[in-house]
């Protein structure tokens, strides 16, 4: 199948583009290079060559995607394209809106006017705000509560996602999507050829691992006051490839009249310090810990109720051992101090 991987260059979208290729699809990556690498579309060309093609575009830029689209004879969209971290969108909600939400409306503006019918959308488990205790482990019947902008960029992607292929069909045509709310994404590609590289980092393991490689002076734990057994958020790691693997699936399954949601989790929390304790033990460094007070907007507990999509897609968490998927994350940036750049 010819798909198209918006945000191909990043750090989900290159895992999941390694995937399609591997599956034998044919792979058109679009990507504004805004956190994006150039080294990672090598990368992946390199994994097959003629199966591979770049554009360097925002997803608000409609024409441009369109005539990609209509040129690669694109039938399948993956849209990972999207700003992505909460504390920014905080401080920057019109930038989120209008990546995310906007960038989206574009997105489907461009699939409408090639008539490409089936699209796989990266939401969030962030659309959940803090479900209720009886509602832990989450499932997709959870009501929605986000509580950041960004969250709130997701809810109204999957909002879009419903009303549009709900217009498709009244008018005729057929459009068909699933949306995978990821919980917490990490690890690496244990080729060594994709990683994880953001500028600024702020995400826990990353910024553990570089804590533990002394490229920064400690790590910081916010909030240590939570209502859990160490008394830090807790989480749900799933593995990138594991992510990668739950869109190979639902692009399997995807017809022109599929309209899901399914969460991507373990299924299995770890808190902030079992997180600290297990770089710990997969780098064999000690490192200064640094208590913080809460990082606002942080739920304290979440991780997912993953049995609609191993029901429905067949789907199971292949890496559900912390150390494990940690040392796959270690792996890379112990290799690459500087990212893409080394
Ligand atoms: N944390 C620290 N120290 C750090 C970084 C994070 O203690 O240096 C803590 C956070 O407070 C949180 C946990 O580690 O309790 C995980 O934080 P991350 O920033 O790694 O991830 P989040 O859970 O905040 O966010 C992730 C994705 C979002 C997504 C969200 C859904 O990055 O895109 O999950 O909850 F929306």
């Amino acid at each position: 199948m010819n798909v198209l991987v918006t945000g191909g260059a990043g750090y989900i979208g290159s895992h999941a583009t390694a995937r399609l290729l591997r599956d034998g699809h044919h792979v058109l990556i679009v990507d504004n290079l805004h956190q994006g690498h150039t080294q990672a579309v090598d990368a992946l060309r390199s994994l097959a060559p003629e199966r591979v093609s770049f554009v360097r575009a925002d997803i608000n830029q409609t024409d441009t995607i369109s005539c990609a689209m209509r040129d690669a004879g694109i039938e399948a969209v993956m849209h990972f394209g999207a700003l992505a971290l909460v504390g920014e969108s905080v401080e920057h909600p019109l930038d989120y809106y209008k990546a995310n939400v906007s960038g989206t409306a574009s997105l489907l503006g461009a699939c409408e006017s090639v008539g490409v019918s089936r699209f796989v959308f990266s939401s969030s488990c962030s659309v959940y705000g803090q479900p209720p205790e009886s509602m832990i482990p989450v499932p997709e019947t959870c009501p929605f509560a986000p509580m950041s902008p960004y969250a709130r960029t997701k809810h109204m992607g999957e909002q879009l996602l419903a009303d549009f292929a709900a217009a498709r069909r009244r008018a005729g045509h057929e459009f068909g999507f699933i949306a995978l709310r990821y919980f917490n994404v990490c690890g690496c590609d244990p080729d060594g050829r994709l990683g994880e590289d953001h500028t600024p980092e702020t995400h826990l393991v990353p910024n553990v691992i570089n804590a533990a490689l002394g490229r920064t002076p400690h790590v910081a734990i916010f909030g240590t006051d939570y209502p859990t057994p160490d008394g830090t958020c807790i989480r749900d790691y799933v593995h990138v490839s594991d992510l990668a693997d739950a869109h190979a699936r639902a692009l399997n399954v995807l017809t022109p009249a599929t309209s899901e949601a399914f969460n991507v989790g373990i299924g299995k929390g770890s808190s902030v310090r079992e997180i600290i304790d297990a770089v710990r033990d997969v780098s064999g460094k000690s490192f200064k810990v640094v208590e913080h007070p809460r990082r606002p907007g942080d739920p304290p507990k979440l991780w997912a109720d993953p049995s609609k999509i191993t029901s429905v897609l067949g789907w199971k968490a292949r890496h559900t051992e912390l150390r494990e998927t940690v040392a796959t994350a270690f792996s890379w940036f112990e290799k690459h101090p500087k990212g893409y750049a080394s």
